[in-house]
C-alpha cells in the first residue's frame, strides 16, 4: 500500500468514526427528548409594549392561563381566522375566561405599531393582549416560543409584502410554562375544553 492510499484510509476511517460518533449523539438526545416532553422548553421571558402603549413582560400574566399568539395585523387569512377562533373559544368559557389571557405577538413591528395594533384588537376578545416591540424584542419573543418568520418578497413589485410565520397557539400555565399548543385551524369548542380541563 502506498503511503498516499495508507493516509487516504486513515483519514477516511477518522471521518467514519465521527460521522457515527454524531449520528450516535444525535440519536440518543432525539430518544431522551421524546421520553421527557418537559425539555422542550417553549416560552420563556419577554418584554414588549401593549396597544395602550405600557410596557408588558411575560411575569404579568403570572396566576393566570396565556393563549399565545404570534402573527401580523396586514395577514390575509391565518391570523385573523386564528383570533377569531380564540375569542369564539373565550366567550364559550363563560366567566371563567377571566382565568386566561390572550396574547397576541406581531411578528411585523414596521407596520404594527402601537396604533395600528390597538384598531386591531378591537376586533377580538376585548382582553386581547396585543404587542409590539423593537425587532430585537419581537425576535427574542419568538425565539423563547421557538416561532419562525420571515418577510416573504410580494408576487409583484409594489404589493404590500406577507410575513411567513409559525401559526400554532400556545397554551401557557399559570406558572408560565407550556402546557400545549393548538394548531391555527382548532375548532373553537376544542380550544375551550382543553382549557378548561387547565381551569
Ligand atoms: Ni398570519
Amino acid at each position: 500500500m502506498s503511503p498516499l492510499i495508507r493516509n487516504g484510509l486513515v483519514a477516511f476511517i477518522a471521518a467514519l468514526i465521527l460521522v457515527l460518533g454524531a449520528l450516535i449523539y444525535q440519536y440518543e438526545r432525539d430518544s431522551s427528548e421524546q421520553d421527557t416532553p418537559a425539555a422542550v422548553a417553549i416560552g420563556g421571558p419577554f418584554t414588549l409594549t401593549d396597544q395602550n402603549g405600557a410596557t408588558r413582560h411575560d411575569s404579568d400574566f403570572r396566576g393566570k392561563l396565556m393563549l399565545v399568539y404570534f402573527g401580523y395585523t396586514f395577514c390575509p387569512d391565518v391570523c385573523p381566522t386564528t383570533l377569531a377562533t380564540m375569542t369564539k373559544a373565550l366567550e364559550k368559557l363563560g366567566p371563567q375566561a377571566t382565568e386566561v389571557v390572550p396574547v397576541f405577538v406581531t411578528v411585523d413591528p414596521d407596520r404594527d405599531t402601537v396604533a395600528q395594533l390597538k384598531l386591531y384588537a378591537s376586533n377580538f376578545a376585548p382582553d386581547l393582549v396585543a404587542l409590539t416591540g423593537t425587532q430585537d424584542q419581537i425576535a427574542a419573543a419568538a425565539n423563547a416560543y421557538r416561532v419562525y418568520y420571515r418577510i416573504a418578497k410580494p408576487d409583484k413589485d409594489g404589493d404590500p409584502y406577507t410575513v411567513d410565520h409559525t401559526s400554532f397557539i400556545y397554551l401557557m400555565g399559570r406558572d408560565g410554562k407550556y402546557l400545549g399548543h393548538f394548531d391555527p385551524n382548532v375548532k373553537a369548542d376544542t380550544m375551550a375544553a382543553t382549557i378548561g380541563k387547565q381551569l
